[in-house]
């Protein structure tokens, strides 16, 4: 049976064991978020050995070449050593800059890393608190021309990061884990092409983001901007998408709410073969969303979706 060393402990685990519950069966506390390979929250370094992983291509070629692996994606079958993600040795330190709510329910958070960070539109981070809750959320401000790193998170609901988030005040310090991207980003070849951005709840962060890098770009084909919520206290940024929209002739914003959807979502009609779209938030919306847009006849390679996976149980 595989042996599997973190720091002095010694673990004999099944062989093929997932890395992540044989970590957590040895009462190793490795956070974790989607168990999908997607949200990076479960970064661990193999300093010896190699496990099996399902999913090489997530994680960059240098992260892979200094051992960084995911644990969920991992499966032990020979003796492993590994060094779990340390936010204090690892991480990256920033400053709480300020803390907002932008509806009753969205928190926004600016946050100054104490290094720059380079990143680009539609990107995501992992945000660790200062008691060891690390979980995925999308970048919201603009590479280049925003000070801050800005956050739009979603406390409707109890839940281990956004309870500490409640509690935030300026000031205080957080760590960055992994920074990646995901499918949602602006490709300067775009400019002339119809842009839907159809967003859901905090799904709005990155396509905020990809907007804005769209119009730095000046973007000349039409962009709709499609944000669903639950109901019309929550259009978060509506006087900011307003404002856009006053000074760029070619911005369309509809707001909706979950009752208005199936009929808006019933009129949508393709004005161009050319379309592109990008679309966030929940999966299930985003799966009504990308659904739609097939029968319209969008085809699957000109959609572009992100989707916000809840922690796994
Ligand atoms: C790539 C990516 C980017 C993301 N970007 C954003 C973003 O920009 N903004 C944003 O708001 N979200 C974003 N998310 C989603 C966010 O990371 C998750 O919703 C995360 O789980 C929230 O963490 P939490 O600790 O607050 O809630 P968690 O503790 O992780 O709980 C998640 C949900 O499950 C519920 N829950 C908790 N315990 C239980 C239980 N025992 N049984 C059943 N349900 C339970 C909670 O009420 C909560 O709604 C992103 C996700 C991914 C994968
Ligand atoms: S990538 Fe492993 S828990 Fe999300």
């Amino acid at each position: 049976m595989p042996e599997l060393r973190v720091g002095e402990r010694r673990l004999v685990v099944e062989p093929a064991s997932n890395l992540l519950d044989a970590l957590h069966g040895g009462g190793i506390a490795v956070p974790y978020s989607c168990r999908a390979g997607s949200c990076h929250a479960c970064l661990v370094r193999c300093v010896r050995g190699e496990p099996l992983d399902a999913k090489p291509d997530a994680l960059d070629e240098s992260r892979r070449e200094q051992g960084w692996r995911l644990a969920c994606q991992c499966r032990v079958v020979d003796d492993l050593q590994i060094e779990v993600f340390d936010p204090l040795r690892d991480g990256l330190p920033a400053r709480i800059d300020s803390c907002t709510w932008l509806s009753a329910q969205v928190l926004r958070l600016r946050l100054l890393p104490q290094q720059a960070l380079r990143y680009r539109a539609g990107q995501h981070l992992v945000l660790w608190s200062e008691s060891g809750v690390a979980r995925p959320y999308s970048l919201a401000s603009l590479p280049g021309e925003d000070p801050w790193l800005e956050f739009h998170l979603d406390c409707r609901l109890s839940g281990a990061f956004s309870d500490a988030a409640r509690q935030f005040k300026p000031g205080d310090s957080v760590r960055l884990g992994e920074l990646r991207g995901g499918a949602l980003h602006y490709d300067a070849d775009w400019q002339t092409r119809p842009l839907w951005l159809l967003a859901a709840g905090t799904g709005l962060a990155p396509l905020y983001a990809v907007l804005r890098e769209a119009l730095r770009q000046d973007h000349r084909g039409a962009i709709r901007v499609i944000h669903l919520a639950h109901d019309r206290t929550e259009h978060y940024l509506a006087d900011a998408l307003a404002a856009l929209a006053a000074s760029h002739a070619q911005l369309q914003i509809e707001l909706l709410s979950a009752a208005e959807l199936p009929a808006a979502l019933a009129e949508l009609r393709l004005v161009s073969r050319q379309t592109l779209a990008l679309l966030c938030g929940h999966p299930d919306s985003v799966e009504t969303f990308a659904r739609r847009l097939y029968l319209a006849g969008l085809p699957r390679s000109q959609v572009f979706a992100d989707v916000f996976l809840p922690h796994a149980r």
